[in-house]
């Protein structure tokens, strides 16, 4: 019933598209409220592999409705290239299944143009971006003069608005940052092409949402990025341009708190971050290799928007405690439990130290996260495969420790804890009402 949330808990990646998909078995609409393409979200159901950017990942469930509300910053590009894979995956997605707000931003070439320059001005500081040209969307948007979806809905005006834009961004691009500009009328003629073809999906969202939630339907807010890389909450400036927590899935798409019921805090069995900031307690060497794998397995730690591979460490409580204050998580789910079997013991971060000091909690937020060190408890691992795990008596002691001291220093109960990629491999301890 109502409104459910499932939000990453780190730095993104942290099997939020898996988790949407199953709780997406009980949803009637399925929204993404933030990020745009930068996400990549996979999800796998038997022999197919959905690698997803843009589109909610519980439009793999036939039944759902997708929506991008207005937190939304739109490539039509991938938006029409994601389509066009669900359905040669043989899931239909026509006018009726996705609806996109009139609300939510277009992201151009000029806006990649742009990331790409700023990305390299900043040279060592570089934030490590996607490049999909996310921070100049939405710095267009907060300056108030971006490109929403429903101006798609007058074309000549469009195009006017395109050109117009990009001749803009050209100025930037030459003078500031001299790199080179791009060809307006060329871009105007191809975002003219995208407006016809969307069309048809755009449409009142707010609307929709509104009306499923008081006929009592389930509507699944689906998370991308992790609450470390929020604008406001996160690792700053190494973070993107929005608000993936849960306090943006609401304005991200329009809903009153009085909706939400569910709040799912998805987090890696460790962790792990793609592009640069802090990482206190990241992994070298061997332990590393063993974490990320080698890039063999589709689960492999490495990038599905970018191929770069993820750097790797141990869980950190302290920041998953942060999360949860920020998010106000229900239940947590744990992914990726199975990459722990092997291990002889497994470190867990509970608390910090600086100068002597000792912290249960960093005392400014993230904020010089880096000036702390990591303090560790080390826990018995197991050797037995869990892949086949479906209950919690199937779990070997010592990883049902592990999951018991993550909920003792969180405070919060794990909800699910998936032990595998696919749909199946879940081990579920508690049943969404
Ligand atoms: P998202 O961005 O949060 O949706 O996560 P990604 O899809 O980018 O990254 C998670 C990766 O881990 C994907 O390749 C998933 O198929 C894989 N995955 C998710 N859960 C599990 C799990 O329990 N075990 C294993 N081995 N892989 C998993
Ligand atoms: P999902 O939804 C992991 C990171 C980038 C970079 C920073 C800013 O798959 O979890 P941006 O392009 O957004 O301006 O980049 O944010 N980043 C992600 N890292 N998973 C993601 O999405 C990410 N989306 C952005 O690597 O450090
Ligand atoms: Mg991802």
């Amino acid at each position: 019933m109502p409104l459910d949330m499932v939000i990453g808990a780190q730095w993104g990646d942290e099997g939020k598209g898996r988790m949407v998909d199953l709780f997406a078995e009980k949803a009637s609409i399925v929204a993404r409220f933030s990020g745009g393409d930068n996400a990549g979200h996979t999800v796998t159901v038997g022999s197919q592999i959905f690698k997803l950017h843009l589109v909610p990942s519980g439009l793999a469930r036939a039944h759902t409705i997708g929506v991008l509300g207005n937190g939304v910053v739109i490539n039509p590009n991938t938006l029409l290239k994601e389509i066009k894979i669900l359905e040669d995956g043989g899931v239909s997605v026509p006018p009726e299944r996705l609806r996109i707000s009139p609300a939510a931003h277009l992201i151009t070439p000029a806006h990649r143009a742009l990331d790409a320059a700023q990305e390299k001005m900043r040279g060592k500081d570089s934030i490590g971006t996607t490049l999909r040209g996310i921070g100049p969307a939405y710095m267009d948007k907060t300056a108030r003069h971006g490109i929403r979806a429903a101006e798609m809905l007058d074309e000549e005006a469009f195009t006017d608005r395109v050109k117009a834009h990009v001749e803009a961004a050209n100025r930037m691009l030459t003078g500031v940052y001299h790199a080179e500009a791009l060809d307006s009328q060329l871009v105007a003629a191809e975002y003219l092409e995208y407006a016809r073809q969307l069309k048809p999906f755009i449409g009142d969202t707010v609307g929709l949402i509104a009306e499923a939630l008081q006929a009592g339907e389930t509507v699944l807010a689906e998370g991308a990025q992790g609450t470390l890389l929020d604008l406001d909450h996160g690792t700053y400036p190494f973070v993107t341009s929005s608000n993936p927590t849960a306090p943006g899935a609401l304005t991200g798409l329009g809903v009153g708190p009085v909706w939400v019921n569910q709040v799912i805090g998805v987090a890696k069995a460790f962790q792990t971050r793609v592009g640069e900031g802090g990482f206190p307690t990241e992994l070298e060497g061997e332990m590393a290799v063993r974490l990320r794998g080698t890039g063999e397995n589709p689960w492999d730690e490495y990038g599905t928007t970018t191929g770069r591979p993820r750097r790797v460490g141990w869980l950190d409580l302290v920041l998953l405690r942060y999360a949860m204050r920020v998010n106000g998580f229900t239940h947590l789910a744990l992914t990726k439990m199975d990459i722990l079997s092997g291990l002889d013991s497994i470190k867990l971060c509970v608390g910090y130290q600086r100068e002597g000091v000792s912290y249960q909690d960093l005392p400014l937020g993230v904020y010089q996260m880096e000036l702390y060190q990591p303090v560790y408890e080390e826990l018995p691992g197991w050797v037995e495969d869990i892949q086949s795990a479906r209950v919690w008596q199937d779990l070997p002691v010592a990883c049902q420790n592990y999951v018991r001291r993550i909920e003792e220093v969180v405070g919060v109960r794990v909800g699910w804890i998936s032990v595998g990629p696919e749909r199946e491999q879940m081990v579920r301890l508690v049943d969404l009402e």
